[in-house]
């Protein structure tokens, strides 16, 4: 993603500085843009769709949260009009609006408290299948939902893939204790930063009214004690690393052309 931003304006400068229009070359430049994120949907959508798939008739769905699920979701609304009876258990606003929009039926953990699956996105996934999550904010009842659920599908598409997690770590965390947390996020190595809205001044507040704050480390050497680590801090609701489904997890991981395998 780095890379695919670096790329035009160190294209344009090379050109201008040969002294040719760098107008005609931004544009091919944008149609690459272009053409690169037209794959990424296409691997989304082809990830989501085989992980809506493994879903079998008269299953409690966890439904997570971002631009993957979608698709799984879309084609898990096919599905049931193909006849396919299913319950799911959103794990956000958003997720819920989708749900009513595509006419899936919800229910709640306290109705339904092991669903057979949950499908979910990541941000990125190692070879391991540890993951960090939380870009969209969910991670609190997308960690709640995965650890109820029997089976966590994740979806991604190949981009996400990494050898060693390095993002940052979405973590959520009560109000009350902003402050302390991120002195206490500092002595673990991390830069912390709360996370703005977009379109709204100030936090982005979650579901459940906690902040989000995004803490970067770097490579993470050991995600399972840093997860421990991160979540006995006081205040901390949820961290984004998710190193303890890994027995039930399965990650799906989209390609290009529109290619699916499953790990
Ligand atoms: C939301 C998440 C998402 O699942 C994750 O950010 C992936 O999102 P997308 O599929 O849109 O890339 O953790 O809290």
């Amino acid at each position: 993603m780095e890379a695919t931003h670096a790329f035009p304006s160190a294209m344009t400068s090379c050109v201008a500085a040969r002294g040719r229009s760098p107008h005609l070359y931004q544009g091919a430049v944008a149609m690459i843009l272009v053409m690169e994120k037209g794959g990424a949907l296409r691997a989304k959508r082809a990830a989501g769709e085989r992980a809506a798939e493994m879903v079998e008739d008269g299953m409690v769905v966890g439904l997570g949260t971002g631009s993957t699920v979608k698709y799984a979701m879309e084609r898990l609304s096919e599905r049931q009009k193909e006849g396919v009876r299913i319950l799911g258990i959103p794990t956000s606003l958003q997720t819920a609006i989708l749900a009513r929009e595509l006419g899936i039926p919800l229910t709640t953990l306290d109705d339904h408290p092991d669903p057979e699956i949950a499908i979910d996105g990541a941000d990125q996934v190692d070879r391991g299948k540890r993951l960090i999550k939380g870009r969209g904010a969910a991670l609190t009842r997308e960690k709640i939902v995965a650890a109820a659920a029997a089976r966590l599908v994740i979806v991604v598409d190949g981009g996400k893939m990494v050898d060693q997690l390095h993002g940052v770590v979405p973590t959520e965390v009560l109000p009350f204790a902003l402050t302390p947390i991120l002195a206490s996020l500092k002595t673990l190595g991390a830069v912390p930063v709360v996370r703005d809205g977009v379109a709204k001044d100030g936090p982005v507040i979650s579901d459940n009214g906690g902040i989000i704050v995004d803490a970067g480390f770097g490579p993470i050497k050991n995600p399972e004690d840093l997860e421990r680590a991160i979540t006995m801090i006081p205040g901390v609701i949820c961290t984004g690393l998710f190193t303890a489904f890994l027995q039930k997890t399965s990650v799906v991981v989209g390609g290009e052309k529109g290619e699916a395998r499953v790990l």
